[in-house]
């Protein structure tokens, strides 16, 4: 069976340049690798956290709904902006009510990419790696891909959606190396069911 990946954009704009590169990396999977299958988690319902709502290890059936998407996951990928040299508030907040106990995100693999402004996002991506380390998540080293969103010639149409070839290839190259990292993980040969 093909591996699942949960795909979390950490940007909740329309017009996201990150949640067009979650909509490119599911086209490219369904057009030309048939091991991973995308599938596309919407964070914009769930709740800011406060372990006040949380009851008898119970949570919003929002949170729940979310928590059961990324245990059934084989391995993520995670698109975010940079916000203040950091993950977006809104992906932190994913991240942590995922972790409530007992973590939904251990031992899994993970892909980043990153469309924002400087430096691609750069920072963005070694803070989250950082989080990871708690939250027990492997992320693939290589390709690293930031993509400066806002340097001409445009990378995206007004929609957010991916129009610039060299970075598609960029966005293949990464899931080919998530799924192989994550069959390694899981000690199946590449060519297995
Ligand atoms: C930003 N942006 C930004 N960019 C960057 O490279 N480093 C940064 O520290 C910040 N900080 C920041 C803070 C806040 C609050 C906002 C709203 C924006 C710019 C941002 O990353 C950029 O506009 C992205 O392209 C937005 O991504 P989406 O929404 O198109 O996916």
């Amino acid at each position: 069976a093909a591996l699942t990946v949960v795909a979390i954009s950490g940007s909740l704009r329309r017009g996201s340049a990150n949640t067009g590169l979650i909509r490119a990396a599911k086209e490219i999977c369904e057009e030309s690798i048939p091991g991973l299958h995308i599938n596309h988690v919407d964070i914009s319902d769930l709740p800011l956290l406060n372990t006040d709502l949380e009851s008898d290890g119970g949570f919003p059936p929002a949170v729940e709904a979310f928590r059961a998407k990324v245990r059934a996951a084989d391995c993520f990928l995670f698109a975010s902006p940079e916000y203040n040299y950091s993950i977006s508030g809104p992906l932190k907040n994913a991240l942590d009510w995922g972790s409530r106990p007992s973590n939904c995100w251990g031992d899994r693999a993970a892909a980043i990419l990153s469309a924002s402004g400087g430096s691609g996002g750069s920072r963005m991506q070694y803070h989250i790696r950082q989080v990871g380390v708690f939250l027990d998540i492997h992320f693939i080293n290589k390709p690293e891909v930031f993509i400066k969103a806002h340097q001409p010639p445009s990378k995206f149409d007004s929609n957010g959606n991916l129009i610039d070839p060299e970075i598609k290839e960029q966005l293949r190259e990464t899931l080919l190396s998530l799924q192989a990292f994550s069959l390694r993980l899981e000690s199946k040969p590449a060519n297995s069911e």
